[in-house]
């Protein structure tokens, strides 16, 4: 198995596409929300892991905009895993010395995930190992005229002119304004596509697809995808 170099960089801002969750449940004859219980156990296990290899930022993709449209018993299944979730993990969190943040429209969450997960951003706030963001109801089309907006909105109040806006400032504007542009983008479960997930901030992200299925996805795996990464030669359009 390929290992990663500990002479070469490991990327500094990870983000995962967390896929096939239900696959997972259906090859072994079990319900979705099965797929999605064993999958938050590799999420604790690469949150784990992520520390440990010195990754700073890992941004998970658990929800998107779109997935809103599933049935109502996934959708109910999913939110109050994540309320479970946070409800139990936040003491590892804080032991851990992860901080934990999110991105996407959360005001669409059921209240008591919302609530949960600001109970553990908070707890979390001042810890300065990995940061770890979590995107919700995260859609990058919408993360995207949300700041148009909200530039338009302080150009009519004469905030800012047209020509202050640049290829640097715009991303204040994304949820993401704290964070690095992700340097690897993993995606398990074979799928050659992005769904909507940080269309700004990946221009530049090196792609690691894996078929491997979310719920199976763990250290070594990570390793795998880091360890492929360190291989790649960024060039971001030089020679
Ligand atoms: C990813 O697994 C989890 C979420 C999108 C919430 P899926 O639920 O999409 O699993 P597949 O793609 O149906 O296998
Ligand atoms: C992307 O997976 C969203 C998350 C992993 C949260 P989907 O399963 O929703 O994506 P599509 O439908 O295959 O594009
Ligand atoms: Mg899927």
């Amino acid at each position: 198995m390929p290992m990663i170099d500990p002479a070469l960089p490991v990327p500094e801002h990870i983000a995962v596409i967390m896929d096939g969750n239900g696959r997972w449940a259906k090859s072994r004859g079990k319900a979705r929300n099965e797929g999605h219980r064993e999958g938050a156990k590799s999420v604790e296990a690469i949150i784990e892991s992520c520390g440990a290899i010195g990754v700073k930022y890992l941004t998970l993709y658990a929800f998107s905009s779109e997935n809103w449209k599933r049935p109502r018993s996934e959708v109910d299944g999913l939110m109050g895993l994540l309320t479970h979730f946070l409800k139990l993990k936040t003491s590892s969190l804080i032991e851990n010395n992860v901080r934990l943040k999110v991105i996407g429209a959360v005001e669409m969450l059921p209240e008591s995930s919302l609530s949960q997960l600001n109970k553990t951003i908070e707890a979390t706030a001042e810890n300065d190992g990995l940061t770890l963001y979590v995107a919700l109801s995260y859609g990058s089309r919408e993360e995207i005229v949300k700041a148009v907006r909200t530039l338009m909105q302080k150009s009519a109040d004469g905030e800012i002119t047209p020509d202050e806006l640049t290829v640097e400032n715009f991303g204040d504007y994304l949820y993401t304004a704290d964070c690095p542009d992700p340097d690897l983008l993993i995606r398990t479960s074979g799928e050659f596509r992005i769904s909507n997930f940080l269309l700004w901030q990946i221009s530049y992200s090196e792609i690691y697809i894996t078929d491997v299925y979310w719920p199976d996805f763990r250290r070594s795996h990570l390793e795998e995808a880091i360890a492929d990464y360190q291989r790649r030669h960024r060039r971001y359009g030089g020679l």
